[in-house]
């Protein structure tokens, strides 16, 4: 390796990590540019994504040219993930991936650890899948969990046997029930209603093995070597400080995201940094930024729901009359696959309401709307984006806050109710809708936003943003963390 580059040279032979995300967008993204820190380190990454993500990877990303910068410290490996080619691995199908992964997943993984070459040091995986520590452990290889979604949702998650236990669970529907207050939640009580819980709490059933996995893969945290968040204690101190009293040893470093651009921008100050370059599993469209261009300051809403939510005909229709009515600028991202049955083919709703502007996507005067996938972190940062209708992803609210925008909150699934609730209750850093797809309340929230309560929010926002910005600096919470952990995997050496 260079000197010239700014990074130390390496003295010994480094150790060899092996990272292994959950296989989804958010989860991809986030792991991979832990990657990339550990590669600034000269630790060495063997990168394993499922075959299907690691050919989308390939097709649609320069992750082959970002990494090469890292010869003979980075490597990408493919493992079958047990569904066919032309599952949809979206919406709750999603969840499919948890059982096939168990059965054809496992018994892969296991020969790929006893194999590899050199032998593994570390395992970082996602703590979000159960097997891995349990098979790592029987090879003896100690196993560090990266979870990706955020302290709130993963406390939430850990304590789902003590809300059970207290009978706060399950959750006996109707409204009233909805917005019964939960008090199992240390930290969270007094604002964590039943309807804020992860949504897989929303069933009657307890026992449903999704629901079951996640909360045991979450318990699970405390016994893996070390835990690693993408957070930091500004955004959610009081959270973590409940979770370190069952994970011990644990790692906020984030917003990842932002970690890698400070670094990468320390290091070659002129240069652009890599963590613009894409990680996306779709092909992106770029020419929403130039439509951006022409828009005044802060004047757009930025509305995209992410990599794996499946939208109703109907609701979509509401959104659409509610922007309209709103008179606010927007930019509206589509992502193909995101609607139930598809635009046009057969669905109990009516899809030949849909605006046709909808349906084509085109880029007018004061909106546009994108069939398909845009290069998202950019658009946060162009200076006419003034607000976020999102889904609350873990990801994408996290680049939010780092790009100082306040968000409107419209929760599909898993951790975003959640995400929402302290976004909008306890950061306040924008407005909730969640179960409320109407009209009336997406115009009421859009000119809330981006009108009555716009500097409020927005000084809020920004306050946030410089809060985030200073954690992932090197005398930052983020950056003191994540040189301990390299520190610690150092320490895993194997002689
Ligand atoms: C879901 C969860 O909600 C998330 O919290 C969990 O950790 C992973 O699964 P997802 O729908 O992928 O996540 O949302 P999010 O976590 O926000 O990640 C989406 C990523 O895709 C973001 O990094 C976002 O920038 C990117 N994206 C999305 C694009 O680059 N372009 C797009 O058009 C849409």
């Amino acid at each position: 390796m260079a000197e010239s580059d700014g990074r130390p040279l390496p003295t010994t032979t480094p150790p060899h990590v092996l990272i292994f995300p959950f296989p989804a967008q958010g989860h991809i993204t986030s792991m991979l540019n832990l990657a990339e820190l550990l590669c600034l380190s000269n630790l060495r990454v063997t990168f394993l994504n499922s075959d299907y993500n690691h050919r989308r990877l390939l097709q649609f990303t320069s992750v082959k040219s970002r990494f090469a910068v890292y010869p003979e410290l980075f490597y990408m490996l493919g493992i079958a993930d047990g569904l066919p080619t032309d599952h949809p691995r979206c919406g709750e199908q999603i969840l499919d991936l948890f059982e096939s992964m168990r059965s054809v997943t496992k018994p892969l993984f296991k020969d790929l650890l006893l194999s590899i070459r050199p032998p593994l040091d570390c395992v970082i995986s996602d703590g979000g899948l159960d097997f891995p520590l349990d098979v790592a452990g029987e090879v003896g290889i100690p196993v560090v969990h990266f979870r990706t979604i955020g302290a709130s949702c993963f406390w939430t998650y850990f304590c789902i046997p003590d809300l059970i236990e207290a009978g706060e669970l399950p959750v006996r529907g109707g409204e009233e029930e909805m917005d019964r207050l939960i008090t199992k939640v240390p930290g969270a009580e007094g604002f964590l209603r039943c309807r804020d819980l992860p949504s897989l709490c929303r069933g009657r059933d307890l026992s449903h093995p999704y629901l079951q996995g996640m909360v045991s893969a979450t318990r699970l945290s405390s016994k893996a070597y070390a835990l690693i968040l993408n957070t930091f204690p500004d955004l959610e101190g009081p959270i973590l400080t409940q979770i370190n009293s069952h994970c011990h040893k644990m790692y906020p470093i984030g917003p990842i995201h932002e970690h890698l651009r400070t670094k990468l921008k320390n290091l070659k100050p002129t240069q652009e940094s890599s963590s613009s370059s894409s990680s996306s599993l779709w092909e992106e469209d770029r020419t929403c930024l130039g439509w951006l261009n022409g828009q005044p300051p802060k004047s757009v809403l930025y509305v995209n729901f992410g990599s794996i939510t499946v939208m109703k005909p109907d609701d979509i229709i509401e959104i659409w009359h509610g922007l309209i009515n709103s008179k606010q600028r927007f930019l509206w991202v589509m992502r193909q696959g995101s609607v139930v049955a598809e635009l046009g083919s057969n669905s109990n709703s009516n899809t030949s309401t849909f605006p046709e502007e909808l349906v084509k996507g085109y880029p007018g005067e004061e909106h546009m709307v994108v069939s398909g996938w845009v290069p998202q972190k950019e658009v946060l940062d162009h200076g006419a984006v003034g607000g976020f209708l999102t889904h609350s992803g873990w990801n994408s609210t996290l680049e939010t806050i780092v790009a100082g925008v306040p968000m409107i909150c419209l929760p599909y699934f898993a951790d975003q109710q959640v995400n929402s609730r302290f976004t909008s209750e306890v950061w306040k850093l924008g407005l909730d809708m969640k179960d409320a797809c109407e009209r009336k309340v997406v115009e009421k929230v859009v000119t809330e936003l981006m009108v009555e309560r716009r500097e409020e929010l927005g000084s809020r926002a920004a306050r946030m943003a410089e809060l985030a910005r200073r954690s992932v600096g090197l005398d930052g919470s983020s950056g003191r963390n994540l040189e301990a952990l390299i520190e610690d995997i150092r320490s895993m050496r194997r002689s």
